[in-house]
């Protein structure tokens, strides 16, 4: 077969399900783990479709220039028309929560009240503008709940910061959001494939906010895993403008948080370009969203080299 599918990522970790899901189709993918790589810009790229699940957490696992790497070769990539799903706007998203945000905004997301700021006295001024409300401080890069904080207390908070005592974000911005009180103590995070809902997930957060939807995120002796539960719909404004968001930010496949509140108001505030199913969830609700992602790349690659369906 001349035209793959390359899986371009990070981390194998989070790879089993799509393997499964591939072999279930008779087919396999081609694995680009780009942590260290050479790129010839002066050679064309293999013909095929390319799926990127670069992670915005990467650094948390020791590869650094992971993303600044895959911004390499998406761009050469695309500079030569290849099929890319999740381009390299949607990269630039993943490793960019103040990125996320204004491009949610253009799209009449609603998302919290956010100050992004670099130096102390900054981030000090941007929790002074919220008091007395309680706000979550979070790294401008994030993944897996790392480093993201409510504080109730803006006191205790403004101390922290003095002592430097915040996580730093890779990227040295720092997020002062508005907490959205999620009504029930449940957020949402709604899967999309092909750039249309797929299903969402109800999440417990009571046990804290790293909420990594990998089965591998949670052993390793860490904090019990929380609580996953499908749900096959959710607002159908919502659903539209994200798709429309997506749509226009060339992201095909992701997990898009909200929370809502007591008022029944929803609030976007992360948006996973790198997405990972809840398998306890999904055997539960009778769904397999690795494979529709796969079944969704097979079709693209169909598509694209006019070849038949198996
Ligand atoms: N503005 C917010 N209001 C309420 N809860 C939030 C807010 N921001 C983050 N959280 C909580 O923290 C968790 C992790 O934050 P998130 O922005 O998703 O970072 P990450 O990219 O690390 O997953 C969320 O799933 C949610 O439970
Ligand atoms: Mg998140």
């Amino acid at each position: 077969m001349s035209e793959e599918i390359f899986v371009l990522h990070e981390n194998p970790e989070w790879l089993p399900p799509f393997e499964r899901a591939f072999a279930r189709r008779g087919l396999s993918f081609e694995n680009w783990n780009l942590v260290e790589r050479a790129v010839d810009l002066s050679a064309p790229p293999p013909e095929g479709i390319f799926y990127n699940r670069m992670s915005a957490s990467s650094h948390t696992r020791g590869h650094r220039f992971s993303p600044e790497l895959t911004g390499v070769i998406l761009a050469w990539l695309e500079g030569h028309g290849r099929r890319v799903v999740n381009s390299s706007r949607a990269l630039q998203l993943e490793v960019s929560k103040s990125s996320q945000l204004a491009a949610l905004q253009a799209c009449e997301v609603p998302v919290p009240r956010t100050i992004a700021a670099v130096g102390q006295a900054q981030v000090l001024e941007a929790v002074n503008a919220f008091a007395p409300a309680p706000v979550i401080v979070k790294p401008n890069r994030g993944g897996k709940g790392l480093g993201v904080r409510l504080f109730e207390d803006l006191s205790t908070l403004r101390e922290l910061i003095l002592e430097d005592g915040l996580d730093p974000s890779v990227d040295g911005v720092t997020l002062v959001q508005q907490y959205i009180r999620p009504a029930g103590n449940t957020i949402t995070r709604a899967e999309f494939i092909g750039g249309q809902f797929h299903y969402a997930v109800k999440i417990d957060t009571s046990m804290g906010f790293e909420l990594c939807p990998a089965d591998v995120c949670a052993v390793d002796g860490g904090p019990p895993a929380p609580q996953f539960t499908i749900i096959d719909q959710i607002d159908a404004v919502l659903k539209a403008r994200i798709e429309r968001f997506l749509a226009l930010n060339g992201i095909e496949m992701a997990g898009v948080e909200f929370a809502t509140d007591a008022h029944g108001n929803s609030y976007v505030y992360d948006v996973n370009t790198n997405t990972n199913y809840n398998a306890e969830a999904e055997a539960v609700a009778g769904k397999d969203a690795a494979q529709a992602s796969v079944d969704f790349l097979i079709g693209e690659r169909n598509r694209t080299y006019g070849r038949l369906a198996a």
